[in-house]
């Protein structure tokens, strides 16, 4: 009925437009596509339209949120069958102008999703990839922080995404793929963004882009050093607003079918299988000391 398949498109609330439009366009890698007629800035990283939007506020944070999803079915068929499994989705048109339709929700922590079936590719001889900057592969995984990752995970899983691993009960990592997490939900007092993860394509664009960085002056929080759950090698930095960035590379390939990871070397367990880690082994296997104040 419902396959959801690709993390799509984050959109910030932005009070510094002229800053956080630089770091995306000149740090990140990142091509503005277009700015609507609300101010709304639209990047992408890919040949999709936007992959990031930054939208004009008063208050900074995460805005909403979208997946790209298919169905041999009709949207209203899709939304029926969401509203069987209690998730008052509505249809909404044109939310940006090359996105004609979106199926929108909140999920049980308020947070706003959309689901999306199409979006206006760029020209054959335009794409949102930049000779310059962190240049991503993709926009990897959303990190949220929640009252109840248990709940959101549940709720996750009537979207038809795995629950792939647990950091003891606080931290659940979900995917709509083969990547070890496109979403993940850390349970904490505070709600918003814990972190947007960016994609790098192996280590040494990871090191190439943290000497650019520093170039920059962005300085690093923490890492590179390799994760437990998920594996990736991974360092965090934050843009101008302080949503905390995550670069990553070489995480866990999740084979739904056999449910299990694709084996690595560095891997404990084989197989590697979802599974609760303790805090301890998991936050930096390479003995690096994990900066707290990030989790
Ligand atoms: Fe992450």
């Amino acid at each position: 009925m419902l396959n959801v398949f690709k993390l799509g498109y984050v959109d910030f609330h932005v009070s510094d437009m002229d800053a956080m439009t630089t770091y995306y366009e000149q740090i990140a890698g990142m091509t503005l596509t277009e700015t609507d007629e609300n101010g709304s800035a639209y990047f992408s990283t890919s040949t999709d339209h936007h992959n990031i939007i930054l939208t004009p506020s008063q208050e900074t944070g995460i805005r909403r949120f979208g997946f790209q999803y298919e169905s041999e079915h009709s949207t209203e068929a899709v939304v029926e069958h969401l509203h069987s499994l209690d998730i008052q989705a509505e249809v909404k048109q044109q939310t940006s102008k090359t996105v004609p339709e979106v199926i929108a929700f909140q999920d049980p922590e308020g947070y706003h999703v959309e689901l999306y079936r199409t979006m206006d590719m760029l020209p054959a001889n335009r794409r949102g990839f930049k000779p310059e900057g962190i240049v991503p592969n993709k926009v990897g995984h959303l990190s949220i922080r929640v009252g109840d990752a248990k709940q959101q995970v549940e709720f996750y899983k009537k979207l038809g995404f795995y629950n792939t691993d647990w950091i003891e009960d606080y931290f659940g990592f979900m995917t709509c793929n083969r990547d070890h997490h496109v979403l993940n939900f850390f349970t904490s007092e505070t709600k918003g963004m814990h972190h947007l993860a960016m994609e790098m394509r192996n280590y040494q664009h990871l090191i190439q882009t943290l000497d650019f960085l520093r170039l920059n002056g962005i300085h690093l929080l923490w890492g590179p050093s390799r994760h437990g759950a998920g594996h990736n090698i991974a360092c965090y930095h934050y843009d101008p607003e302080g949503n905390l960035i995550e670069l990553f590379t070489d995480g866990d390939i999740y084979i739904p079918e056999l449910d299990m990871f694709d084996p690595r070397p560095w891997h404990n367990d084989f197989p590697q299988k979802p599974k609760v880690w303790s805090t301890e082994e998991c936050l930096s296997l390479w003995g690096v000391d994990f900066e707290k104040a990030l989790v």
